[in-house]
């Protein structure tokens, strides 16, 4: 199949690209770069001996996804781009609800007007907010708490009401726990610009030495260390689930709607730990006030995509240490400009 991945040259995009190649896919790229580099598409070419399409440009571009679509055979498309930074969302809402909403509407338009009815979205945890029991199923409340998240839950209720009005659409939205990890080989990785907001990220560049310590933010958390507890989940695992998606939901018409976690919570000093053991290196932190709008755990019950797309995440917090590890220590500063 031809496969439009828009922001194919992110963090998750690059490593489903990857994934996609090797069953056998072609996918074909569309990205702005405004947080991707074009250095990740060498890499994509040195693991699989592939080099994808790519075309440079904006999901929220009607005339470019118009062209694009005419000249590649797209049958079907899984849309990554997007701003994701939460405490960003709080300072400029407008530039997510333009790029997460107006872009997945501009594109699901091109896609219907080019015969396209296929589908799959990057969603995310954060549309199920506090959630107050664990393991959270698909059929948890959903409640955003910033404007990332609502620019999430918007884009699914979008996608609900099309596969509704339309009903040869098949819709996936998977939802990401917390994805962390690089390929085994280090060439491939997550490259945040400027000081990292996640975890995982923020630990490799202690470790690596361009960060001083780590702050932890909040040890009286109700959890058994008292810091907060997430379902981290690598990056291969999560590519996976996304060729189990397409091979399952191709073709099959209707929302479906899926958790992609592992199902097992690592609280703060537990992922700590296992990199310092991953990495050889000690990795000093500070213990600071809780940071808002965080809650105390999120784990997922990932048993429907394990039942209906016949995917279980596999590999182990170690593994996601020992791959983000040797990702930062081969790319200390990122990829190439
Ligand atoms: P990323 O920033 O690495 O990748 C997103 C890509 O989209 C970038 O290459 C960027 O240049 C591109 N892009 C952004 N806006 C665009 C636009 N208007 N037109 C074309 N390209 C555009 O992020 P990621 O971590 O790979 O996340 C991918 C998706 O998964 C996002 O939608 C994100 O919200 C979602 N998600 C990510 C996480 C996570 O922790 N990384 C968790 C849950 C959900
Ligand atoms: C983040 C996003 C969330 C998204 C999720 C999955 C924020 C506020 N939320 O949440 O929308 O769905 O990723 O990708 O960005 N921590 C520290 N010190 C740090 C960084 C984090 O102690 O420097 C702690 C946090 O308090 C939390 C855990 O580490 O307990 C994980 O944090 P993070 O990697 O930011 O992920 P989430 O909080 O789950």
């Amino acid at each position: 199949m031809n496969i439009l991945l828009t922001g194919g040259t992110g963090y998750i995009g690059s490593l489903t690209c990857v994934g996609l190649i090797e069953a056998g896919e072609h996918p074909v790229i569309l990205d702005n770069l405004g947080n991707s580099k074009p250095a990740v598409l060498e890499r994509i070419a040195a693991v699989t001996g592939v080099r994808p399409a790519f075309v440079e440009g904006d999901v929220r571009d009607r005339a470019c996804l118009d062209e694009l679509l005419a000249r590649h055979r797209i049958d079907a498309a899984i849309h990554f781009a997007g701003l994701k930074a939460v405490g960003e969302s709080v300072r400029l809402p407008l530039p997510y609800y333009d790029n997460n909403v107006h872009g997945a509407q501009v594109l699901a338009s091109a896609l219907h007007a080019a015969g396209v009815r296929t589908i799959v979205f990057s969603s995310s945890a954060t549309v199920y907010g506090d959630a107050k029991t664990m393991p959270i199923s698909e059929q948890a409340p959903t409640q955003a708490t910033n404007p990332y998240g609502r620019t999430k839950l918007m884009v699914e209720q979008m996608l609900e009401d099309l596969a509704a009005a339309e009903p040869d659409w098949s819709v996936t939205l998977l939802r990401y726990f917390n994805p962390v990890g690089g390929h085994p080989s280090g060439l491939l990785g997550e490259d945040p610009q400027g000081i990292p907001n996640n975890l995982m990220p923020y630990i490799a560049q202690v470790a690596v030495g361009r960060r001083e310590r780590l702050t932890i933010f909040g040890d009286d958390y109700p959890t058994p260390d008292g810091t907060g507890v997430r379902d981290y989940i690598h990056v291969l695992d999560l590519a996976d689930g996304h060729v189990a998606a397409l091979r399952h939901r191709c073709g099959r018409a209707g929302v479906r709607v899926f958790n992609l976690g592992t199902g097992r919570g690592h609280s703060v000093l537990e992922v700590l730990r296992a990199f310092e053991a991953a990495s050889g290196r000690r990795v000093p932190y500070v213990v600071a006030p809780r940071r808002a709008g965080d809650v105390a755990s999120c784990w997922a019950d990932p048993a429907r995509a394990e039942r209906e797309l016949g995917w279980r995440a596999q590999r182990s917090i170690e593994q996601m240490c020992r791959d983000t590890w040797s990702w930062q220590l081969a790319n200390p500063t990122g990829y190439p400009s």
